[in-house]
């Protein structure tokens, strides 16, 4: 398990004064840091044909970006590319661990674990992201570069590199092993590595409005609701044909915010929308479907009784799983999970709450819940859809 170590502010204080606003750097923010996984591990995910990864390389004065999955490394020089895969926690359950010390931001807010493997002189150039970046210094060392936000020129040094122009640093460091460099959205940054290294950014993502707008829409179509006509009976006579007039303005404008007015269809959206994995979900064939309510039923309770002979099996959440509830919703009976709303009989919203509040739950946590025939209903469904597995 990752402990996050802060020493010159508590995590309050980070989101008061830093989150979203500044950047800084958490010098030995994991003692004693670990990689999660090994560079030829990585390699081996940047070989999968659902794994999203990428080679940078800068070579005689030119960036070049090509696209996993990979063959082979073995053509690459010894300095001055790296290889980044994306959400790593879908795949990797020893690296999402990285993810729990973050966890004092909210799940919806999370994006994935990217992984970056480099080595000497490499990186991806200087650019901006639009999100926000834990970037957690594993093996090796790497040289950060910070600038403020601003007006930046961006250009493509490749057709898959976004740049930034020189930029003065407000942040000039050498990160070593269990340093952690956060850098909110909108500043340019740039990391070159000293020593072959293993960088492992959390990251965070949010929506524009004009995303969640087009989402909502898609929401609105697939279902076939907000159909609703503008209507306009006793509409008075008009005496300029080319004018949309206030009263027409105010009526077509009522379309939308009765939309947006129905809470109960909000949420139904905000809860699916936010709870769709980004990446592919890793879900473990052999498990899916496989499950009786009985198997599952004997498993927990087998776990939860005294003296119980090992192994004891933990419940743990699908690596990636995004799952959600409003609290008034919960009384309800309705969660959200991988885009859908799950409906459950209220008397389990406290475990509902556990399942989306914990990655992990122990047979001790489960030790009420593993008679109730509620509960065992909505977890063997779970299961038998690779969502959640004992581990
Ligand atoms: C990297 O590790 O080189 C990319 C991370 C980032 O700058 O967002
Ligand atoms: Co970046």
């Amino acid at each position: 398990m990752y402990q996050l170590e802060l020493s010159d502010f508590t995590r309050d204080e980070f989101l008061r004064d830093y989150w979203q606003q500044k950047p800084v750097v958490i010098r030995g923010g994991f003692s004693d840091f670990q990689d999660p996984l090994s560079a030829d591990e990585l390699a081996g995910l940047a070989t999968m044909e659902q794994v999203e990864s990428r080679l940078v390389s800068f070579v005689n004065g030119q960036w070049q970006a090509e696209f996993g999955p990979f063959q082979s490394f073995e053509h690459l020089a010894e300095k001055n590319w790296s290889l980044v895969v994306q959400a790593v926690d879908h795949f990797c359950q020893p690296a999402a661990k990285l993810i729990e010390p973050f966890r004092f931001v909210p799940n919806w807010r999370l994006d994935d674990l990217m992984v970056c493997f480099a080595t000497p002189g490499g990186g991806v150039g200087p650019h901006i992201d639009l999100y926000d970046v834990f970037i957690c210094q594993g093996s090796g060392k790497r040289h950060w570069r910070v600038g403020d936000r601003g007006e930046h020129r961006e250009f493509a040094a490749h057709e898959a590199l976004l740049h930034v122009d020189p930029f003065e640093a407000i942040i000039d460091v050498e990160l070593h092993p269990g340093d952690i460099l956060y850098i909110p959205p909108g500043f340019p940054h740039e990391g070159i590595t000293l020593e072959t290294s293993m960088s492992f950014s959390v990251g965070f993502r949010t929506q524009s409005r004009m995303n969640l707008f087009s989402a909502l829409a898609d929401h609105l179509i697939d279902r076939d609701i907000a159909n609703e006509m503008i209507e306009d009976p006793g509409r008075p006579l008009s005496s300029a044909p080319g004018e949309i007039n206030n009263a027409d303005y105010q009526l077509i404008k009522q379309q939308f915010t009765q939309v947006l007015a129905d809470d109960a269809l909000m949420r139904a959206f905000i809860g699916s929308h936010l709870s769709q994995a980004k990446h592919e979900l890793d879900r473990c064939e052999e498990d899916i479907g496989g499950y009786t309510r009985g198997d599952v039923s004997q498993i927990l309770k087998q776990a939860t009784e005294p003296g119980a002979v090992q192994p004891v099996y933990n419940l743990q959440r699908l690596g990636g799983l995004r799952a959600f509830y409003f609290s008034d919703m919960l009384a309800s009976g309705v969660c959200y999970i991988n885009g859908e709303p799950h409906p459950f009989d209220v008397g389990i919203a406290p475990v509902i709450k556990l399942l989306c509040d914990q990655v992990t739950l122990s047979p001790q946590e489960l030790t009420s819940w593993c008679e109730n025939e509620h509960f065992i209903d909505f977890i063997t469904e779970q299961i038998n859809a690779g969502y959640w597995y004992f581990a």
